[in-house]
């Protein structure tokens, strides 16, 4: 059992580094995640913590091993569904001059849904078009899995249709792997969407799904509107499905119109003229890490 004072420094510290709140009653997340690595130290739970004060590498570790990566192939269905039967087809017709489309996969975890997009993109996309999809998250160990593009068994049985096992896979070992492919579509970034970051860009769609909930309102917020400017004017921002904007300040709730494409809800860029400049500037400040 940790201590309350060993779970309050945890907590602390990923709210820091992270800005996750982890509230009393995840004690139990905080020792199953973290006992592994303190006995690799062979340290008792206490002793770990106690370390990670002045441990920096430790430090990353623990707070990587503390990140909730729970994703899934095609996770929930219908966004993909939607992006495939409406977004795409929207955003083929707005760009017949540059040909191009840009995906960020804003928590992409170990990769699931940027390789989802990949998939979608690689059936549906018109012959000449080119596309990028940007993978980011805050933990490096996530990162460095959708680099190697490898799942087990158990991972790609987990909303993978068989087609698509296939189509874009092969066996490495025990593992999948990836199609090059898809792999070289990706680029892969470490990025906390808390903190502010600088350089990524314009996107026609954002997938901010499944990491708000890990927040408190003024971060959510915060992070929504530096998003704003970052989506292009026709794009579309996507949540995961317990996440809305609705629970934000009326300003910047007005600022993403929400529409539904069938039982997708979607958000959108109110027409500028409606906003403030406060929630149409980049506000970009140096790049985080
Ligand atoms: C539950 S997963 C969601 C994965 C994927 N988007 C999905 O819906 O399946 C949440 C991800 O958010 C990442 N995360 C947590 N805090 C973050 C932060 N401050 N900045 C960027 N990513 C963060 C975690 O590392 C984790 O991979």
């Amino acid at each position: 059992m940790t201590t309350s004072t060993a779970f309050a420094s945890v907590s602390a510290l990923v709210r820091r580094e992270t800005s996750m709140v982890y509230d009393e009653g995840k004690e139990y997340l905080v020792e199953a995640r973290l006992n592994p690595l303190a006995a690799a130290r062979g340290l008792g739970l206490e002793e770990y913590v106690g370390r990670l004060a002045f441990d920096a590498d430790e430090r990353r570790k623990a707070v990587d091993a503390l990140t909730i990566n729970e994703t899934s192939w095609f996770r929930d269905h219908t966004p993909y569904q939607a992006f495939t039967d409406a977004m795409l087809p929207a955003l083929v017709e707005g760009r017949q001059i540059t040909r191009r489309l840009r995906i960020w996969s804003a928590a992409c975890s170990s990769g699931q849904e940027a390789y989802s997009i990949a998939m979608l993109l690689d059936q549906h996309l018109p012959a000449g078009w080119s596309h990028e999809i940007v993978a980011t998250d805050i933990s490096t160990a996530m990162l460095e899995r959708v680099r190697a593009g490898r799942y087990s068994q158990v991972e790609v049985n987990r909303g993978l249709p068989a087609t698509g096992l296939v189509r874009y896979f092969t066996r490495a070992g025990r593992d999948w792997e990836i199609a090059e492919r898809l792999r070289e579509r990706i680029t892969v970034r470490h990025l906390n969407l808390a903190a502010p970051y600088t350089g990524l860009g314009t996107f026609d769609v954002i997938w901010l799904r499944n990491v708000l909930i890990y927040f408190d309102a003024a971060t959510k917020s915060d992070i929504l509107r530096r998003m704003l400017p970052m989506l292009a004017g026709d794009g579309y921002l996507l949540l995961g499905s317990s996440e809305t904007t609705l629970d934000l300040p009326a300003e910047l709730a007005a600022a993403w119109r929400r529409e539904q494409i069938g039982r997708v809800p979607v958000y959108r860029r109110a027409p500028t003229g409606s906003l403030t400049p406060s929630l149409t500037s980049t506000g970009d400040r140096p790049c985080a890490r």
